[in-house]
């Protein structure tokens, strides 16, 4: 029954009303400002008790990218009451939001709503992602120069001096989407490739403020943190092998194993790698994450960050283990999925992340929206037809968080997930652009000239 996943879709479901429910469940979870003004979307309208009921950053990016080009006063309400938002505290100066809620005139920084005080850091790296999309849509210099101050203090967050050399960005667990813990600490993938993005956008709006300087030293930071992805995250057979005997234990600087990563280690644990490649999930001494961790690597590789062979090896896996990774309701977020000591020590036996549940190896639809325009660019359009197909089957009237490996709705999922819908429009979009004539695919880079 798990293996039912034949690359042929079975026939066109009715994609058209799924269109039409998405974008009313959509509308639905539009929010106002204190002005009466749009201003966002709130994680969930299945659930109005809890902090899924607040307007949280990162599951806004779907919901923007959806309405970038047709609805431009949205996003700026929504990047305006992120600003009035930014932090203006000593120790967070510059610091975006996780999230807020108008009607309860509520910002919450630090994560204190949710549970655990978890903080997060990719709130700001994709505040200047939007951010710079929206200038990019709109052309509107005149407001970026109004709100000049908030990038240069986000920006500030980003470039300021830290106990470390490296261009890497160290954080601890659960400073992004993956909020609890998942033996993510050290250089999360995830963490390098916002900070990679958010870096080329800084360089694109500082040129347009007239501040070269500060755009080629935004420009310097993001090609280091491409090499060391490219050279230290990546991972397929054939690296495997050159990489076989490379010596631990060394100093110096010609030391060719800074991490001191045990390559023999690594390639056990990747035994399941027979096609394709892939980004690691974390880096840190002594230690790689050798999951495939979907996201970060499509977000990777739809922005550049990696070669266009290297795109397509990533899609390459993705076919050659599909029944793992696409499951019934695409996409696995990871995958193997942490089991028995592992998942005692790396997740503290968390019951919320048993295997299979949650960040710990469930199927979360809203990574529909990068996988699609990944395997577009990398020439696997039936791939992408079939995952969409595999969700359109399953996703109304529930519209959930995350599902099981069978296609079900996930044990404690929230129904009506925002970013599950504006996920599936998305990639539904994506797939309907034709190359090169219909102009708007899903895009994160900025584009030449302006
Ligand atoms: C959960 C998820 C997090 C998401 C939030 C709101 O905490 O782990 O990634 O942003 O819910 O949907």
């Amino acid at each position: 029954m798990d293996r039912d996943l034949s690359l042929q879709p079975r026939g066109p479901a009715n994609r058209e009303r799924l269109r039409a429910e998405a974008v009313a469940l959509l509308m639905r979870a539009i929010v106002h400002d204190e002005r009466g003004e749009p201003c966002g979307t709130v994680a969930s309208t299945g659930d109005l008790e809890s902090h899924y009921r607040n307007v949280w950053t990162r599951d806004n990016v779907a919901p923007m990218l959806y309405f970038m080009e047709d609805e431009p006063r949205l996003v700026r309400s929504f990047l305006e009451a992120l600003m009035r938002r930014q932090s203006v505290d000593r120790r967070t100066l510059g610091l975006i939001p996780i999230g807020f809620s108008p009607q309860f005139n509520h910002t919450d920084l630090g994560g204190e709503e949710a549970i655990g005080a978890i903080y997060s850091i990719d709130s700001t790296l994709w505040f200047l992602i939007l951010l710079g999309l929206h200038v990019e849509t709109t052309r509107d210099l005149e407001w970026l120069q109004t709100h000049r101050r908030h990038v240069k203090t986000a920006l500030g967050l980003l470039l300021s001096p830290r106990f470390d050399p490296l261009p890497l960005l160290a954080a601890p667990e659960s400073v992004t989407e993956i909020d609890r813990p998942a033996g993510l600490h050290g250089y999360p993938l995830q963490l390098q490739v916002l900070l990679f993005l958010a870096l080329r956008w800084s360089a694109r709006l500082l040129r347009a403020l007239d501040e070269p300087d500060q755009a080629t030293v935004c420009d310097a930071e993001a090609e280091a943190i491409q090499s060391w992805i490219n050279r230290w995250y990546w991972l397929d057979p054939d690296l495997l092998a050159e990489r076989g005997d490379l010596p631990m234990e060394q100093y110096g600087a010609g030391n060719p194993n800074p991490f001191n990563l045990d390559y023999g280690r690594i390639r056990q644990a990747t035994s399941w790698l027979k096609e394709g490649g892939f980004l690691a999930g974390t880096l840190r001494a002594r230690h790689l994450d050798t999951r495939f961790w979907a996201f970060p690597n499509c977000l990777a590789a739809m922005s550049g960050i990696v070669s266009a062979s290297r795109a397509t090896a990533i899609m390459y896996l993705i076919r050659d283990r599909a029944p793992d990774l696409l499951g019934q309701m695409p996409l696995a977020v990871c995958w193997p999925e942490l089991r028995g000591s592992r998942y005692q020590i790396l997740m503290d036996s968390d019951p919320r992340g048993r295997p299979g549940v949650f960040h710990n190896g469930a199927y979360w639809p809203n990574i529909l929206w990068a996988f699609v325009p990944t395997a577009l660019l990398a020439g696997q359009r039936d791939l992408a037809e079939n995952a969409l197909e595999l969700a359109a089957r399953r996703l109304s009237p529930e519209w959930g968080e995350y599902y099981d490996r069978r296609g079900r709705i996930g044990k404690a999922a929230r129904r009506h997930q925002t970013w599950s819908i504006a996920g599936f429009l998305l990639a539904d979009r994506a797939l309907g652009a034709r190359p090169g004539i219909d102009g708007w695919q899903v895009r994160l880079t900025p584009r030449e000239g302006w």
